[in-house]
Formats: structure tokens, sequence, C-alpha cells
């Protein structure tokens, strides 16, 4: 490596600061300083234990035995006292259940949610996409902010639907899912955190009362009413509750967020953004698969270990808090050639692990890339060309979700 290059990875790695709004902004010198110099890296800041190559993360994600995922939902930035009283008031618990479940129970649940995903409920859904972009379409003109007019709601109306739950205040919801991503993945002060915590507590209630009167039917809290998990057992009100707040939350926010990163990006890349308008056959769908290799919406996910593990070159003692950086993956110069040029349709375009891998790999992995190809199809097919108006936009930046607030351009 020349000179130079060591000083900036020195410089970068030192002082990692990852809610720091350079990082956010670009988090990949710093992902690369990580892969080349310090691979499984103890950041003193989080405590967190840092992964940054692909072949480590994809190990440590298929080694259950050794890497737990219980700790997936546990707030990076510790609760006050009485923040956790207004959760506790709220009755709010988030026991195991999907990506935070390594007990027996895991299997049956994912098997129940599973089954609103399948390749032909995704195929199905697609007139529903289709329909809602369409009519947001019909606002845009001029100035005006795509992640507010198209990313911001199409992917919660579309598994809302999905999951037969119906109508909600939209605000609302999306409120109560942003101050929940904060609660556990932001760096809230105390002020801050009363607040989120009294919004994630109202957001379960609403959970609960909606279990409490669901009936018979296909949609989600009917299933969960029916369920039984290992030993017969019915679930608990926490359980059935935690699993609709995960996948209420994990199943939109992500997808809103890839849309906005998605958006930009094309936005800022006129050539691209002219043969998507003319129709050229896959490119869709390579641009959006680009865009989750090179910037993620999900760029991290954790694991605790059981026991003492060697990772890469690395001894991590038991209960070593591992923070992998899915976004480096797909930047790895040991499984993607040029990682750093953003090129559609390349040779290893899959090789990335920004859906995760293995037991907990993503359950709407198919439906997040089905939305984003029908959203990009539809905008670059209405829009001719689309001037990019901020080149340093707001950014959420939280310790597991990246992505652009807005996306202003001209139309
Ligand atoms: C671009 C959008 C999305 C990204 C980047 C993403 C990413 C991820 C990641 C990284 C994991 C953890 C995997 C692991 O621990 O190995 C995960 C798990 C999960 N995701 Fe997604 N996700 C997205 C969209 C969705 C959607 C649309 C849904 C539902 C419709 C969904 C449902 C789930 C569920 C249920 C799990 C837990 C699976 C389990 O523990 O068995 N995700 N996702």
């Amino acid at each position: 490596m020349p000179v130079t290059e060591g000083l900036r990875a020195a410089t970068t790695v030192a002082g990692l600061d990852l809610f720091a709004p350079e990082f956010v902004a670009d988090p990949h010198p710093v992902l690369r300083a990580l892969r080349e110099d310090s691979p499984v890296h103890h950041d003193a800041r989080t405590g967190l234990w840092l992964v940054s190559r692909y072949a480590d993360v994809r190990a440590a994600l298929l080694d259950t035995e050794s890497f737990h995922p219980d700790n997936a939902l546990t707030a990076i930035t510790p609760l006050s006292g009485e923040a956790k009283r207004v959760l506790a008031r709220a009755r709010f618990g988030l026991p195991p259940t999907l990506a935070n479940n390594g007990t027996d129970s895991h299997a049956g649940l994912r098997r129940l949610v599973g089954q609103y995903f399948t390749q032909a409920r995704v195929e199905a859904a697609v007139p529903l996409v289709r329909e809602l972009v369409a009519d947001r379409l019909r606002q845009v003109s001029g100035r005006c902010d795509l992640a507010l007019h198209i990313a911001y709601d199409v992917p919660a109306l579309v598994l809302l639907h999905m999951l037969g739950v119906g109508q909600v205040d939209m605000p609302v919801f999306k409120a109560w899912c942003h101050s929940s991503l904060e609660l556990f993945w932001g760096n809230p002060d105390h002020d801050r955190q009363l607040r989120i915590a009294a919004d994630a507590g109202a957001f379960h209630q609403w959970l609960g009362d909606r279990l409490a009167v669901a009936g018979e039917g296909e949609d989600l809290f009917s299933a969960l009413v029916r369920h039984r998990a290992p030993g017969d057992r019915p679930l608990t009100r926490k359980e059935a509750v935690a699993v609709c707040y995960f996948l209420l939350i994990a199943g939109q926010e992500t997808t809103t967020q890839l849309l906005a990163t998605m958006l930009r990006r094309a936005a800022g890349e006129p050539q691209l953004w002219r043969r998507m308008h003319e129709g050229e056959p896959g490119l869709v769908e390579h641009f959006v698969e680009e865009v989750l290799r090179r910037e993620p919406p999900v760029v991290t996910w954790r694991r605790i270990t059981s026991k003492p593990v060697t990772l890469g070159a690395t001894e991590l003692p038991a209960g070593a808090h591992v923070l992998l950086m899915l976004a480096g993956t797909g930047s790895d110069p040991e499984v993607v050639d040029e990682p750093e040029s953003f090129c559609p349709g390349r040779a290893q375009a899959r090789r990335h692990l920004a859906f995760g891998y293995g037991r907990h790999f993503c359950l709407g992995a198919g439906l997040a890339r089905m939305e984003a190809a029908e959203v990009l199809r539809a905008v670059t097919a209405r829009l001719p060309e689309v001037e990019l108006l901020d080149e340093e936009p707001p950014m959420l930046g939280l310790l597991s979700f990246r992505a652009p607030l807005e996306v202003r351009v001209r139309a």
C-alpha cells in the first residue's frame, strides 16, 4: 500500500466515530481502511468489535453456534431509567422472535412470516406498487423531493396491504417507526429518549390492542394468535406484539431508505437515467442490485459471541458484541473487481451481504428488490431527465441504517 494511503487509513480508523456526519456521508474510506488494516477491530467508543471483510462477515452469519443474534435489537445508546420506565408503562418488550431469536421458536415464526412474502405474493403486489407510484408521479413536477413524494409511504402501504393490516394514520405510523429506529440504533440524549420512548410505547400499545381483537382471518394478527410455538404453546402477548413491531418497521423503513438512496444515485447518473428512460432491458434491475452492493440501507448488523471464537486472525472473548459491517462487504476487492466503480450489470453483482446470510437471511429481499425496480422503472419512464439540486443532503445516520432524508431534484 502507498505510504499516503496508509496514513489516511490510520487516521480514519483511529478517529472512527460511527455516528460522525463524515462517516455517514461516505463510510467507504473507513470501511476500506478497516478491511485493509484492522479487519476485526475493537471500537473503544461503543465497545463493539467491527468486522469488515466479506469472508469474516459471512462466516459469522453462518456460524450460529458461536455468533448469537440476541443483541440484534439492543439499544446501542444505553437508555436512562426514566426512558425505561416510559417503555415499561407501555408494557414494551422485545423477547426473542425473528432477527433477535436464536432459540427453537425462530423456525416456526420465520415460516409464519415467510408465507406473506413468497415469490407469488410478491408478484401479486406488483400492480399495487405500480398504481401507487403512478399516483405519486402525477404530483411530481418542477422542484420536488423524490424521497418525500415516492419513497416515504409506498413501501408501508404495500407491506400493510400484504399483511392484511388495513388502514393506519400514516404520519403517526411513520413517526412511531422513526422513533423506534432512533431508540435502538441512534444516539439520542436524555430528553430525546423520553420522546421517542413514548412513541415506541404508543406503537406497542396500538399493536397490543389490534392483537386483542384479532379474528379468524388470514391477516398477520390473526395468524399470530393461532400460532403455536414448540411444545404447542401459544405466543405470549409480548411475543406476538414483538413480531409485529419488528416486521412493521423492518418491512418498510428499510425499503424506503433503499428507494431514497437509489433515486438519489440515479439522479446523479444522467447517462444511466437516460438509458433507463429509454427502457433498456434489465438495466433497472441491475441498477437496484448495484445500489444494494455499494450503498445498502442496512449498513451493519449485530451478533454476540456465545463462547471464545477466532474470527480471521483475532480471538474474540465470549460475550463480545460484534458489528458486522454489511455495507462494506459488497466492496471487498477479494470478492468484487473494481469495487469502487458503480457499474450496473457487473459480473459479481450479488456478492454482497446487504440482506444478511444464512438462518436469518432477510425475508423481504424479493419484495424490496421488486419495489425498488418498479419505482425506478416508473420514475425514469415518466421523467426524461432530472437535475439533482442538493449535493450533500441531510442523512439518516444510525448505527445500522443509512439513507438520504431528502432527494431534491428539478424534474
Ligand atoms: C432494502 C430493504 C431491506 C434490507 C436491506 C434488509 C436487510 C435485512 C438484514 C440485514 C437482516 C438481518 C439478516 C441476518 O441477521 O442475517 C434482515 C432480516 C429480516 N428482514 Fe429485512 N431487509 C429489507 C427489507 C425487508 C422487508 C421488505 C421485509 C418484510 C417484508 C423484511 C423482513 C425481514 C425479516 C422478517 C428479517 C428477520 C429474519 C429472521 O430473523 O429470520 N426486510 N433484513
